[in-house]
């Protein structure tokens, strides 16, 4: 594991932006594995600029995303379709139909997991896979579990999840409870692992992340046996874990 610990939120971003644009400059045509949240804001703004300034072409880069709402599609501006158009897509010169994220309109669960892991197959491996992480040690809607999932599948969200996502939603608009989310071995799968996180309130997740029991209770915890597993957070999100050196 390399462990990289900024001051704040801004260098986190910036460090983060910058392995992501290296992978881009090194393999053109790289695979990216993509996440939403709050986290990656930061890092997508700096993506951004590093595409205005000339540093970054995405022509050939193809994305795939860890998860969407079921039920939300891409007009709604929770879904994370939404999202990452109007966060990162539709501001550099990347082609849409190489941007893959999971159909949260498709009722038919099978089908939906399916085409999506067919999806993942056809694009022959994610090269680098960004990864938010959630209070309860989450990683994309992989919530605690007795056993660690494998492919693409249909995930109730955990209540913790969905008081912490909750805050984003407006009082009249109703949060999904569940999700489509690539599995943890798709995950695990990936060359490189780039895990973000910031503030305090990630200290505990992170902690056991990387140093508790590798246990489904605490899907981020896998992510030990990763080969290449890179992680970016701040100060906070880091205390817990420099308490107990
Ligand atoms: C988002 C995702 C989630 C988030 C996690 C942290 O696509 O897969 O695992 O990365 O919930 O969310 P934020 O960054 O909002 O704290």
């Amino acid at each position: 594991m390399q462990l990289y610990q900024t001051k704040n939120y801004e260098e986190m971003s910036k460090k983060a932006a910058g392995i992501i644009s290296a992978q881009v400059i090194l393999k053109p045509d790289s695979v990216l594995g993509l996440a939403t949240g709050s986290t990656p804001l930061g890092i997508y703004e700096n993506l951004i600029d590093g595409y205005k300034n000339g540093d970054i072409d995405f022509t050939q880069v193809k994305t795939v995303n860890l998860d969407e709402y079921k039920g939300l599609g891409s007009e709604n501006k929770q879904s994370y379709r939404h999202f990452m158009n109007s966060n990162l897509f539709d501001h550099v010169n990347i082609n849409k139909e190489n941007t893959n994220v999971p159909n949260g309109l498709e009722e038919n669960i099978e089908f939906e997991c399916d085409r999506y892991d067919n999806v993942l197959n056809d694009l022959a491996g994610v090269d680098l896979q960004l990864l938010g992480i959630g209070n309860n040690g989450h990683i994309g809607f992989n919530e605690p579990a007795d056993s660690f999932t494998k492919g693409t599948h249909y995930e109730a969200l955990a209540q913790s999840t969905i008081d912490a996502n909750s805050r984003l939603f407006e009082e009249c608009e109703v949060m999904p409870t569940s999700a489509y989310t690539m599995g943890i071995k798709t995950i695990m799968d990936a060359k490189t692992v780039l895990l973000v996180a910031n503030g305090k309130g990630k200290a505990k997740a992170i902690k056991e992340a990387l140093t508790g029991p590798i246990t489904p209770k605490v899907p981020a915890s896998i992510l030990q046996m990763h080969k290449n597993l890179i992680v970016v957070a701040d100060e906070e999100a880091l205390s817990e874990l420099n308490n107990n050196k």
